[in-house]
């Protein structure tokens, strides 16, 4: 039943890759046709040895010398050509290849649901972006090589072999069945143990991830040898289990070999006795061995052949797993594309839970926000203001009941129509390897040179833009110059700004600061709001008394709402957090 199940993937595994292969036909179809070249004039070139010394070292017959002088060096040349261009031409399937497979892999992780994000770590999709896919690149390289080229020359080398005497061969084709029966015994075992192996390699880069990130928190800590251990654990597994990969590997080359001199020296037996019975000419002899070893390299190949396939699948699985990922926000056919969107926010009956964990984050929330106002959520940590904002993005969709905007059910609307008129800033906003410039423009790409520039004014960030090596041309982000929370924060106001959102999502966008940054982000925030829905996130309550409506959330629920005066006035949790801050 499971061997059932295995062949069924590895069917799906194989005609999905062949696709991608297909795609090259013209290319596929010439590189075939150079190798059956190939193939065919390896056969000739050896069986041309025998005649050749026949009729100049034995009959010395000198006139034909100066034919084979030229059949020969022709003979060659076109091998030479023909191993050319189908090495570089599968070189070139290869590789494009793999570029379309890292493009579709790219854009097919921006279509997925933050869901996907969730569940998966990053080192382990970079681990299956690089690794995974050199497998897949020399897979996809070798096996038409191996598989048509080495198959057609052992082939025609055969054929020689058989036409110079039948007799000889089947003692060297004897033994062919028992050598393939080893190896693929061995296949079975290498296949797994590579997958293992692979799997482990994610694990080795996100720990050197983990360090080379948390390394203030190692150093501070004293934790580098627990950390150096820890690593060195994971390594020594690493260590074993591609051991146990190579173990099989390394046998089976030295395996070919062993066998191939113990049909070699059957070989010489039994052709001396053709020889003395005068059955075999001395010189056809030489034919016969030339071919013999000639079909040693392409029958190496061949044995490797499964386990290159083998490898190249499970690489190709673990590529696959994420390319069949579906993303879990998915639009209603026919999707509404708003002209406009006022803003108007209203939850109904929300309720969410997270798929991992067991809790409901938030229970039964019903509220209103009208177009245009700045309604704010505060709550202890944890009690689910981010969710709430990252429901109004669509990034998941509630477990039951429903957010409308516009008194429009979100499902119903075109995600990337509505995201057009979202904006977010968070606590911690990326800023890309790019210009500050480039930086802004992710928030609106077709906004024009002085749309930019009134951004970023508006977010208080022209002033240190402009003081800028290269002003708005200064390369920022990891490479780039440094800027400092604050700087980065008015950034992502500015990136924010420049789209003109009908709604501004912020999530504790002042946190994380020191006071002064603190209130230079909070006059930009106070310099941007207006004409447009604001929902923020704070923690600090000072930041959020402007607001037209706060909602308090405790345990998943609102427990209160109104305005900042309306809630001190009540005398309850709002009151309580609002004297324990100051
Ligand atoms: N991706 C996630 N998977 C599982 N649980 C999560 C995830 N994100 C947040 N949570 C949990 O949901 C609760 C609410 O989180 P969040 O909305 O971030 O709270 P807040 O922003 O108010 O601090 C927390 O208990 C948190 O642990
Ligand atoms: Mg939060």
């Amino acid at each position: 039943m499971n061997l059932l199940k295995m062949g069924e993937r590895n069917r799906v595994l194989m005609r999905s890759l062949f696709a991608y292969l297909i795609e090259h036909k013209k290319r596929l179809a010439f590189a075939v046709f150079s190798m059956l070249v190939l193939a065919a004039i390896r056969g000739i070139i050896v069986y041309i040895l025998g005649p050749l010394i026949q009729t100049i070292f034995i009959d010395k017959n000198y006139s034909m010398l100066r034919e084979l002088y030229i059949a020969l060096p022709a003979l060659f040349l076109i091998r030479f050509a023909a191993e050319y261009s189908n090495n570089y031409t599968m070189n070139y399937i290869g590789q494009k290849i793999v570029q379309r497979i890292r493009e579709n892999l790219f854009s097919h992780i921006h279509a997925l649901s933050m869901e996907f994000y969730w569940r998966k770590r990053s080192s382990d999709v970079m681990s299956r972006v690089i690794n995974d896919l050199n497998n897949i690149q020399s897979t996809v390289q070798f096996i038409p090589l191996y598989g048509i080229r080495d198959v057609m020359t052992v082939l025609s080398l055969t054929f020689v072999l058989f036409y110079i005497n039948w007799k000889l061969a089947l003692i060297g084709a004897f033994i062919l069945p028992v050598t393939s029966l080893a190896l693929k015994k061995l296949g079975k075992k290498m296949r797994r143990s590579s997958k293992e192996s692979q799997e482990l390699v994610s694990d080795i880069s996100h720990k050197f991830q983990e360090s080379l990130q948390g390394i203030a928190v190692v150093k501070a800590f004293n934790y580098e040898k627990r950390a150096i251990e820890k690593f060195s654990a994971t390594n020594d597994v690493y260590f074993s289990k591609m051991m146990r990969y190579l173990r099989a590997t390394s046998i089976s080359g030295p395996l070919m070999e062993l066998l191939g001199s113990m049909i070699l020296l059957a070989v010489i037996y039994a052709a001396s006795g053709y020889i003395f019975s005068g059955q075999l000419k001395p010189a056809m002899f030489f034919s016969f061995i030339a071919a013999f070893f000639t079909a040693y390299m392409p029958l190496k190949n061949i044995s490797n052949l499964n386990s290159k396939l083998q490898m190249g699948l499970a690489s190709w699985d673990r590529i696959y797993q994420i390319l069949e990922e579906k993303p879990v926000v998915i639009e209603s056919p026919g999707a509404f594309r708003p002209e406009k969107i006022e803003g108007e926010i209203e939850f109904r009956a929300v309720s969410y839970k997270y798929p991992t964990s067991n809790d409901w984050v938030l229970k039964d929330i019903s509220l209103k926000i009208r177009a245009n106002e700045i309604a704010a959520f505060v709550g202890p940590s944890g009690c689910g203001k981010s969710t709430i904002i990252q429901l109004l993005l669509r990034f998941f969709d509630p477990v039951s009941g429903a957010i409308l905007i516009d008194g429009r059910d979100l499902r119903d609307y075109d995600l990337k129509a509505y995201r057009q008129y979202v904006s977010l800033v968070t606590q911690d906003n990326i800023l890309f390897d790019d210009t500050v410039y480039n930086n802004i423009l992710v928030g609106n790409q077709s906004a024009s040179h002085s749309e930019v520039e009134q951004a970023a004014i508006a977010a208080d960030a022209n002033a240190f833009i402009t003081q800028m090596p290269n002003g708005y041309q200064t390369g920022i982000g990891e490479r780039g110059v440094k800027v400092s929370g604050g700087q980065r924060q008015r950034l992502a106001i500015a990136r924010a700004i420049v789209r003109r959102p009908r709604i501004l999502l912020l999530d504790e966008a002042t946190s994380n600061l020191d006071t002064a940054s603190e209130q230079a982000v909070q006059n930009a925030i106070e310099n941007v709001l207006g004409d447009k829905t604001v929902v923020m996130v704070a923690h600090r309550l000072s930041t959020v008394r402007n607001a037209d409506k706060i909602f308090v959330l405790k345990n998943g629920s609102i427990v209160e709402q109104g305005s900042h005066e309306d809630l001190i006035q009540a005398q309850g949790e709002y009151k309580k957090l609002y004297s324990a801050q100051s």
